[in-house]
């Protein structure tokens, strides 16, 4: 579905990017619609070798759009917003932004943008710089069905998204925001592994990455249970059940399970400015 809206974004790195390059390719955006600025020499070359309009500033980008993402590190965002906050007093202008800035809390950005100004908040994951992201975002007091859907179609250009409440932010950031470094984590074992039973290490490489992709497509593809494509596999008394077995008897739900409280622990201290 092609917008209508103009689109600016402040921060053009890894993850601004990787949404305008989506939003294009899938025909949502056209050049024309989307202003974009960013501090880094690079990045602002980059902006213009795709021909969008590049502004002058992040108030520039405010001025010429009508949703504004915030592209920005969390380190960053707090300074940035109050800067946008007090160009936008000054116009009395009420524009849409979506920050995809880990644990920065849509109180703490309505605050610094203004009373009523319309915020959506956005976590975003690392698959997205390649088409094939989860993105989960909560909406302000202020955001109407139409910024929803918006930033809905423009999240849905880099792979999938998911309408939560705020209070789920910390357990979604668990999951899919972090989510992608457990699968490398898994892969890293496994070739470690592989190479302690003799593979090379060209080898085990090889077959981790080829095996975990595999099975991610099988899991994004079939209507079966996690578990029941693992029964599937897991013959009585057959290999991938002596590994299962092992997994079991060393408590590795448990250790994920941890893995993921903490994370989600994590992302609370961090929105909470510790
Ligand atoms: N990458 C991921 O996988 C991922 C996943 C989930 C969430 N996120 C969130 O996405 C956000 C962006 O991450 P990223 O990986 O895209 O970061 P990034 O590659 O560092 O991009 C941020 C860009 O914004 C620029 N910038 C900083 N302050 C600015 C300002 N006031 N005005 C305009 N531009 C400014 C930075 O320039 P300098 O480098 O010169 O500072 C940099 O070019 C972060 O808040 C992160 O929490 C990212």
């Amino acid at each position: 579905m092609a917008l209508k809206s103009k689109v600016g974004f402040i921060g053009f790195g890894r993850m601004g990017s990787a949404l305008v390059h989506g939003a294009l390719s899938s025909n949502v955006l056209k050049v024309d619609q989307i202003t974009a600025f960013d501090v880094d020499l690079v990045a602002r070359q980059k902006i213009k070798k795709q021909r969008l309009t590049l502004a002058k500033s992040a108030v520039e980008v405010v001025q010429s759009s009508d949703l504004i993402f915030l592209c920005v590190k969390p380190q960053q965002m707090g300074d940035l917003v109050k800067s946008l906050g007090a160009a936008l007093k000054k116009k009395g202008e009420k524009k849409c932004f979506a920050s995809i800035a880990a644990g920065i809390s849509l109180k703490d950005l309505e605050k610094s943008l203004g009373v009523g100004v319309p915020v959506l908040r956005v976590m975003p994951n690392t698959p997205a710089l390649i088409g094939a992201g989860m993105s989960v975002f909560c909406l302000g007091r202020s955001a109407t069905e139409k910024h929803k859907a918006d930033v809905e179609t423009i999240l849905k250009s880099v792979g999938e998204a998911a309408l939560v409440s705020e209070d789920k932010m910390d357990a979604v950031t668990a999951v899919s925001g972090s989510g992608p470094a457990y699968g490398f984590y898994l892969a890293e074992a496994m070739i470690e592994a592989g190479v302690e039973l003799g593979l090379s290490e060209e080898l085990a490489e090889r077959l981790v990455r080829q095996t975990l992709y595999g099975a991610g497509l099988m899991l994004k593809k079939s209507d079966e249970t996690a578990k029941n494509l693992r029964l599937h596999v897991t013959s009585p008394g057959g290999t991938t059940a002596a590994a299962v077995a092992e997994f079991e008897n060393k408590g590795f739900k448990t250790i994920v399970s941890a893995a993921l409280y903490s994370a989600a622990e994590r992302s609370k201290e961090l929105s909470q400015g510790n």
